[in-house]
């Protein structure tokens, strides 16, 4: 398979995982993950953004739109003081037909919020359309939701950790919140400053980013201070120190690991982690460090080009991943988070013809 058969076949299978009502299936054939998540869509949509796919991008704005607005009565009640339950205002994840779920899950998750508001806006900037009057308005309601509760502690972008505040998740939330501005003329810069001086404040150690407040320890996601969320830039000595911790600490065998203690189907190397390490790259001007992950990335897509979420190889303990095989079976194969960043990846790298 070459680079560009993976990137047509990356486009399909996520047009394949899109069902009628707009929402983007995680994962087709791992019945748990038969759900929209906020976060894998976000990066869904500007994928399809970026590769010239506006309506299928459009079609999920919408279902995400109509979501949101199904959940303003409670979110109305809770910003006037009401007793609403603040982790049930927004879930991480619905069904495709836009339902909260029917089975235990760790629903709060701010991060699923900030990077939506980001996809939001890069898909009117890239599509070059204006925003309706019921987007503006699920915009304003999710940017008020994070304003309220952006120094809550909650589930980090792993669904993990629920008492802690998360690096990543406040990265998603000051450039979610810039885009919220953006998009309604509504001001969110107070709350912006706010977030950039907590990060800078108790998020570094050492020079670098740290995974949560209070350890040392790095985390993949932290990719995200630079690209997306661009509280740094990925050349910024901050960025820079965090890019070399995370290769120093988490990259192995060619892959990237989300943290070090990670066990989830034995804590193998992930696809999207390891995307998201050359779309940085890229914009740091490491062309030819970025194409090396590229097609690290092809040699791991299986014949019928498809890219999981993680490879069982170099696994932190692989003593769990039996344990995962039986409660959830074979672990998620196609990812369309996978499929996304191997897009994204593809057209930073300028590669389209
Ligand atoms: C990951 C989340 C992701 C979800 C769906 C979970 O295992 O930790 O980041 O959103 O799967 O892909």
């Amino acid at each position: 398979m070459t680079r560009e058969q993976l990137f047509k076949q990356s486009i399909k299978v996520i047009k394949d995982g899109q069902h009628p009502t707009g929402g983007y299936v995680a994962c087709p054939t791992f019945p748990t993950y038969n759900y929209s998540w906020f976060r894998d869509s976000a990066y869904i949509a500007y994928a399809m953004d970026l590769a010239s796919e506006h309506d299928s991008a459009a079609r999920f704005h919408s279902w995400a739109v109509r979501n949101i607005l199904a959940r303003e009565k409670a979110l109305e009640e809770y910003f006037s003081g009401g007793a609403t339950d603040y982790k049930e205002l927004l879930h991480t994840r619905y069904t495709l037909e836009g339902d909260e779920g029917t089975e235990e899950w760790e629903n709060f998750q701010l991060d699923s919020f900030g990077i939506w508001l980001w996809s939001v806006k890069e898909h009117l900037s890239l599509s070059e359309s204006k925003a309706d009057g019921p987007l503006i308005q699920a915009v304003n309601l999710v940017a008020r939701y994070l304003t309220a509760l952006w120094q809550t502690p909650c589930y980090d972008c792993w669904e993990e950790n629920e008492d802690k505040v998360h690096i990543y998740t406040l990265a998603t939330i000051y450039r979610g919140l810039i885009c919220a501005s953006e998009i309604s003329g509504t001001d969110y810069s107070k709350t912006v400053l706010a977030v950039k001086n907590r990060i800078e404040k108790s998020g570094c150690a050492e020079g670098h980013l740290v995974k949560y407040e209070g350890i040392r320890a790095v985390d993949s996601s932290l990719l995200g201070a630079g690209f997306p969320c661009f509280v740094f830039d990925p050349d910024h000595p901050v960025m820079d120190a965090t890019i070399k911790q995370i290769e120093a600490d988490l990259l192995e065998s060619g892959g990237l690991h989300r943290y070090r203690a990670d066990t989830y189907y034995g804590g193998g190397i992930w696809i999207l982690l390891t995307a998201w390490l050359g779309i940085n790259e890229v914009l740091r001007g490491n062309q030819d460090k970025a194409e090396h992950i590229l097609d690290w990335i092809l040699s791991k897509a299986g014949e019928d080009g498809h890219l999981p979420e993680q490879l069982s190889e170099a696994m932190n303990d692989p003593s769990y991943l039996s344990h995962w095989n039986e409660k959830w079976g074979f672990s998620a194969n196609p990812l369309l988070w996978s499929h996304a960043m191997y897009i994204i990846l593809y057209m930073k790298l300028g590669l389209i013809k």
